[in-house]
């Protein structure tokens, strides 16, 4: 599958342009646990995934620069020097994110081409734009010999997401993508941008992901909105940012805030907390303890922070009674994408069967299964 795709990447580059282009794979994401947590300075838990974008990339003679989304079939060609926001430009919008961010720190780049292609299902909450925004940045970096380390590198990521693409998100998805580690999950600091590896290995258990196939619009401003109310929670409570606050100081403030902002402000702080919970009932293999933290992680993400949707709901409630799983959440920022489910090992094909038959019949459509590896971040792969 990787080689296929690859191959087809550095076939349409060359037919596209007649070089020969440098190729970076970066990694899409899934998160263990830690749900918006990152931008309130927490911890959070996610790996690196076998699935992610592939790129080609070569420098140009010509006077602008050229993009072709492969899997869109679309060409986009752009000039350095007047980089702009692209009102609902989707994938354009990363390219020119991550290059406009890159000159604002003062580099000149030269004029390039790039061909890219992908693996991670889009809408599945497993970070898509971040995978395409590290691939652009770390091919820039070696085409260009910048000398950007890889955590100045998320940084520029994250800027052209919250400047370009217009989601103010933490630093979750771009530091998993570029950090990730084989067979491992990132317990990260999001404070200190600084993380401790796990293996993971829950013997005869399985991390399952079940996509819901949908995506509600109401996403991006939602996500901005939950930001936007932590933030003037923490100034409330007068703390840096909710990581630093108390359960115990927040219920000072129960007659200020409304009930929701209350609920969702609590919600980042008992996350933040089970965060480190998780990370200690891995270090004692304790998967019963694995599962129950991501059921109440769903619970707080689904009733008190709301960002749940129906589809996301009913996929976990069915899980509830079935003694294979012993965990289930939504995954990601919220209002569709994927599940992710702790299920043994030997019950997977029988439950993949009949999940998909109550979805179907509830919903009219089709759930997507997925069994994903955990993987190496952001690199160059040249050798096919
Ligand atoms: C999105 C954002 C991340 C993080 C998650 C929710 O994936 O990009 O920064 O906030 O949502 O945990």
């Amino acid at each position: 599958m990787k080689k296929k795709i690859l191959k087809e990447v550095k076939n349409t580059f060359h037919q596209l342009y007649k070089t020969t282009p440098l190729l970076i794979f970066s990694p899409g994401r899934i998160n263990l646990i830690g749900e918006h947590t990152d931008y309130n300075d927490g911890f959070v838990f996610p790996a690196a995934v076998n699935k992610g974008i592939f790129m080609a990339i070569q420098k140009s003679d010509s006077d602008s620069c050229k993009a072709f989304a492969i899997d869109k079939n679309k060409m986009y060609a752009f000039n350095l020097t007047s980089l702009e926001r692209i009102p609902k430009g989707g994938w354009r919008n990363y390219i020119i994110g991550v290059a406009a961010e890159v000159q604002k720190l003062g580099i000149t780049l030269g004029n390039f081409n790039i061909a890219f292609s992908g693996n991670i299902p889009t809408g599945a909450g497993m970070s898509s734009s971040a995978a395409l925004e590290n691939s652009l940045v770390f091919a820039l970096n070696k085409l260009f010999k910048l000398n950007l380390s890889r955590s100045e590198m998320i940084l520029v990521s994250q800027k052209a997401e919250h400047n370009f693409a217009g989601v103010k998100c933490g630093i979750m998805d771009q530091y998993a993508s570029m950090f990730g580690e084989k067979k491992s999950a990132l317990l990260l600091d999001c404070r200190t941008v600084t993380s401790t590896s796990y293996k993971i290995d829950f013997n005869n258990y399985k991390l399952l992901l079940i996509n819901t196939n949908v995506k509600h619009d109401l996403s991006e401003s939602a996500y901005n909105d939950r930001r936007e109310v932590c933030e003037k929670v923490s100034e409330m409570l007068g703390v840096k940012a909710l990581r630093d606050a108390k359960i115990t100081d927040l219920e000072k403030l129960k007659n200020q805030v409304s009930e929701e902002d209350f609920k969702k402000a609590l919600y980042v702080i008992e996350e933040n907390l089970r965060v480190q919970q998780f990370s200690r009932a891995i270090e004692k293999n304790d998967v019963n303890m694995v599962g129950k933290l991501l059921y109440q992680s769903h619970n707080g993400l689904s009733n008190m922070f709301k960002v749940s949707c129906k589809e996301l709901d009913f996929l976990v409630e069915q899980t509830v009674n079935n003694s294979a799983v012993l965990g289930a959440r939504m995954m990601g920022g919220g209002f569709g994408g994927c599940t992710i489910n702790l299920i043994e090992k030997s019950a997977i094909k029988e439950f993949k069967k009949d999940i998909s038959k109550r979805y179907q019949k509830e919903f009219d459509k089709s759930c997507s299964i997925y069994e994903v590896k955990l993987a190496k971040g952001t690199r160059i792969i040249n050798n096919v």
